[in-house]
């Protein structure tokens, strides 16, 4: 079936998830990553990362499942030209990063969940230990930049596309 707009269910998911993801770069990499591992505190924002993080997994699959069984927008022209044709595997690029960067973070929790089982455990000295943390952290790199591209060509498409996209990633009627 033709449709002008994303499932309401994919659009509370794509808003939701955007914040939630980018919650966990900008803690991430501002909160954790400037901590240092000796300190016994950092156990405790590095919980609320993990919470957050094994939730972005969880609603991940429910976003993919949904996306699976809903219709969703045709590439309008100017997706299908030029630059504009980087739009499907871009998207498809994005869902394969998210889940890598997710579950190695998710490994690495696991691997280091013992440490919350006596109160002022500190983390490993060397963190690099750990092949899934050095996945996760490179991976949450790949993924930052993907999210510039992804934003840089939404805000294109607005200028100077043929349909509102951002309209699409919204409520309304969905008949062509
Ligand atoms: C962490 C931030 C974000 C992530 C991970 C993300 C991810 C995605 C993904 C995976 C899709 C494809 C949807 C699908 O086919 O199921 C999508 C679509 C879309 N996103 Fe985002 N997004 C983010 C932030 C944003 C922001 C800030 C904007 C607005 C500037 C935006 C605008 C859009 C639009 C307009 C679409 C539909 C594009 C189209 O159908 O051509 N996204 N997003
Ligand atoms: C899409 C979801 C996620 C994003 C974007 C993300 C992002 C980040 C970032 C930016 C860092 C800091 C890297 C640095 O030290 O410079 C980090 C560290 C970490 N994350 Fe995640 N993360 C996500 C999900 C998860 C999940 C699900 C878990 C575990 C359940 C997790 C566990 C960790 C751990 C253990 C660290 C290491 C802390 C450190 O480097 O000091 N992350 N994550």
């Amino acid at each position: 079936m033709s449709v002008r707009k994303y499932h309401p269910v994919l659009v509370v998911l794509h808003w939701l998830l955007a914040l939630m993801i980018g919650l966990q770069l900008g803690f991430g990499y501002f909160t954790i990553g400037k901590m240092a591992n000796s300190d016994p505190a950092k156990l405790q924002p590095l919980s609320i990362h993990m919470g957050i993080g094994t939730a972005i997994i969880v609603l991940m699959f429910i976003r993919l499942a949904t996306r699976y069984f809903t219709s969703h927008p045709q590439p309008s022209e100017s997706q299908t030209k030029g630059i504009g044709r980087l739009r499907t595997p871009v998207h498809r690029l994005m869902y394969l990063v998210i889940f890598v960067t997710a579950i190695s973070g998710w490994l690495t929790g696991y691997l280091i969940a013992h440490l919350y089982e006596t109160p002022g455990n500190t983390l490993p000295a060397d963190f690099a230990q750990y092949p899934t943390r050095v996945v996760h952290v490179w991976m949450a790199l790949v993924l930052f930049l993907v999210i510039v591209l992804h934003i840089a060509a939404a805000i294109r498409e607005l200028i100077s596309g043929d349909v509102n996209v951002i309209g699409r990633m919204g409520f309304g009627s969905r008949k062509t």
